[in-house]
């Protein structure tokens, strides 16, 4: 599901990542780029919910702890990079290892790993477009 999309809602961008979560196999990196309140949760709780059958609403940012885990078929890791310092504190953390086993791998504020992230990650940004609307790109 690669290419860009539009959205004007936090419902229509749910749904969107639903879509991507139908596309994946379960051993993706996705990584999401764009400022605060672009919608990277609210893609996200799409992208879990979809995965997991868990709702929507049981899925929160896990911004103070980094990282929170779901299971459904295989596992999905949700980080949030937000606070984090450096590169250098995600690996000594023990996190590069969700990128490489099983499961899904999710990554809010990846650009604070970027140099760590896998070729074959794929890259979402979020960019607002004014009022309820957001540009979405999959790369
Ligand atoms: N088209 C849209 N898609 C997503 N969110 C939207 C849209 N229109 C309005 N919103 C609102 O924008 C906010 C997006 O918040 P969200 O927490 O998903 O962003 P975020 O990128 O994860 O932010 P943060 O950088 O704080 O983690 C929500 O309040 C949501 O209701
Ligand atoms: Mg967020």
């Amino acid at each position: 599901m690669k290419g860009s999309l539009y959205t004007h809602s936090s419902e229509e961008t749910e749904a969107a990542g639903a879509r991507l979560a139908a596309s994946l196999q379960g051993h993706e990196v996705l990584a999401f780029f764009g400022d605060l309140g672009a919608g990277k949760t609210t893609f996200l709780k799409g992208v879990i919910s979809g995965l997991t059958g868990c709702s929507p609403h049981e899925i929160t940012s896990p911004t103070f702890n980094y990282l929170n885990i779901y299971e459904g078929e295989f596992p999905v890791y949700h980080f949030d990079l937000y606070r984090l310092t450096s590169a250098e504190q995600f690996e000594g953390a023990g996190f590069s290892e969700y990128m490489r086993g099983d499961g899904v791998c999710c990554l809010e504020w990846a650009e604070k790993i970027e140099s760590k992230l896998p070729p074959a990650t794929i890259r979402i940004t979020m960019q607002h477009q004014g009022n309820d609307c957001r540009l979405i790109t999959i790369l």
